[in-house]
């Protein structure tokens, strides 16, 4: 597994040009394109590449990486966004979040003129659900929020850190975790969800990816792409 993420990763480097503004992901995949982004930089190849980061952890990696960082609010575009996925179908509908950076993942998305999705196999389904989806929430009131998921039949969890801390984002909120197992309509339920105050944001990525490239065991690297989407 992680040696599909490494071989994703670093083959996601090789759309990155000179010269572009280019967002860097967060997880254990986005890591792998980030050194590779890092080595290529460091080797003069893209000595004009400027990075915006979905993450404090990518930050620390791209400042380790003696990557120029920007904030977002300093750059006008991002021309080619590189992150990972918990699930995605092949007609481009994802599940992000389980690293909890869902929010400042889905704002750089929407800045970002291209998107690469990068995953092992076993990311691939066809019917997204099985991983729960994260929900980003405002502490204040957050188990109102809670109480109304599991009203609905949700299933919520709080998501913990080292035991029984709560989580807490990059933006200083929680995440509840539903724990859904079917979404059979994604438009419908994220509607549902963005509708509920207290939310900020969920982790249904719905038609953001242009790209997904998906590393099998076989050593193959598959290309499911936004205007062909089979092999
Ligand atoms: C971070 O919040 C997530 O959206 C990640 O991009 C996603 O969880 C994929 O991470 P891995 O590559 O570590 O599986």
């Amino acid at each position: 597994m992680e040696e599909a993420k490494k071989r994703v990763g670093e083959y996601a480097a090789s759309y990155v040009e000179d010269g572009m503004v280019v967002g860097l992901g967060t997880g254990s995949t986005a890591y792998w394109f980030i050194e590779e982004v890092g080595r290529r930089f460091q080797a003069g190849e893209l000595a004009n590449i400027l990075t915006v980061s979905t993450s404090d952890r990518s930050s620390e990696q791209a400042r380790r990486l003696g990557l120029p960082l920007k904030e977002i609010d300093d750059v006008n575009h991002i021309d080619l966004l590189v992150d990972g996925a918990d699930e995605t179908t092949r007609q481009f509908a994802g599940i992000k979040g389980g690293g909890g950076a869902l929010l400042h993942e889905k704002i750089i998305a929407e800045q970002s003129d291209k998107i690469i999705w990068i995953m092992d196999e076993s990311k691939l389904v066809n019917q997204l659900g099985k991983f729960p989806l994260p929900v980003e929430v405002v502490r204040f009131g957050s188990w109102k929020v809670y109480d109304a998921f599991a009203s609905a039949g949700m299933k919520p969890s709080f998501r913990k850190v080292d035991g029984d801390k709560l989580f807490i984002t990059d933006s200083g909120n929680y995440i509840i975790d539903l724990h859904l197992e079917e979404i059979p309509n994604p438009q419908v339920l994220a509607a549902e969800i963005k509708a509920k105050v207290g939310v900020v944001e969920h982790g249904l990525f719905l038609d953001y990816a242009d790209i997904i490239l998906v590393a099998q065991a076989d050593g193959e690297i598959i290309k499911i792409e936004r205007s062909n989407t089979t092999n």
